[in-house]
């Protein structure tokens, strides 16, 4: 029976070829085709939107880890300069997390994948992700617009370290629930 044998044939390809386009679909889907296509801005930046963002990303604290010096300068650096992420690192016992360099992260996601992760991911402490959570789609967008509007600058933040991995220094220690004193 060639011809039934044929067609098991090339229903058996489409099946094994089908998860494959999936997973290529969805691996794009989630912005994991990283630094190769751009993804384009939903929207053009106005001026209230950007107010908006740059006001958030200051009352939200975001600079005053994600912008190397930011505390200590009291807020004083200036916004080409901001959230291009930090080597200090954040010890506990999660490990040791460093804050991500925001201008090139926001470079790899669209609009749409930013409101998405927001709402759906933990990181690693001291990244107070539960804010993301409160704020609502359209702060998020301005907040997203307005990184994107800053651009990509700066390079990558150290990786993150597991536990039992001595980060090199300085590093900001906290407490094990252990060692915490009462
Ligand atoms: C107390 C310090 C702190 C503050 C405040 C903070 N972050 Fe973070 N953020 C971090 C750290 C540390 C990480 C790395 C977490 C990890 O490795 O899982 C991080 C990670 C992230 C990530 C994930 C990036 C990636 O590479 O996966 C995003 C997005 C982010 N922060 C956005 C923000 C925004 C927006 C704000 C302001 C609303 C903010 N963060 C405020 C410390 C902070």
């Amino acid at each position: 029976m060639p011809l039934a044998h044929t067609v098991l044939t090339s229903l058996l390809c489409l099946f094994l070829m089908l998860p494959v386009m999936t997973d290529a679909e969805a691996a794009g889907d989630k912005g994991q085709n990283m630094g190769q296509v751009k993804p384009p801005l939903d929207k053009k930046l106005d001026k209230k939107t950007e107010e908006r963002g740059r006001y958030l990303i200051k009352i939200a604290g975001c600079n005053d880890c994600h912008t190397t010096s930011y505390a200590e300068a009291a807020g004083k650096i200036p916004e080409q300069d901001w959230l291009k992420g930090d080597s200090i690192g954040w010890r506990g016992p999660w490990g040791t997390t460093y804050a991500s360099n925001l201008r090139l992260y926001m470079q790899n996601l669209s609009e749409g994948q930013w409101i998405q992760v927001s709402r759906a991911v933990e990181f690693r402490p001291p990244m107070p992700w539960f804010v993301l959570r409160e704020m609502t789609d359209e702060d998020l967008r301005a907040i997203y617009r307005f990184i994107r509007h800053l651009g990509p600058a700066g390079e990558p933040a150290p990786t993150y370290l597991p536990p039992d991995q001595e980060p090199p220094k300085p590093y900001i220690l906290f407490p094990s629930s252990g060692e915490a004193s009462k």
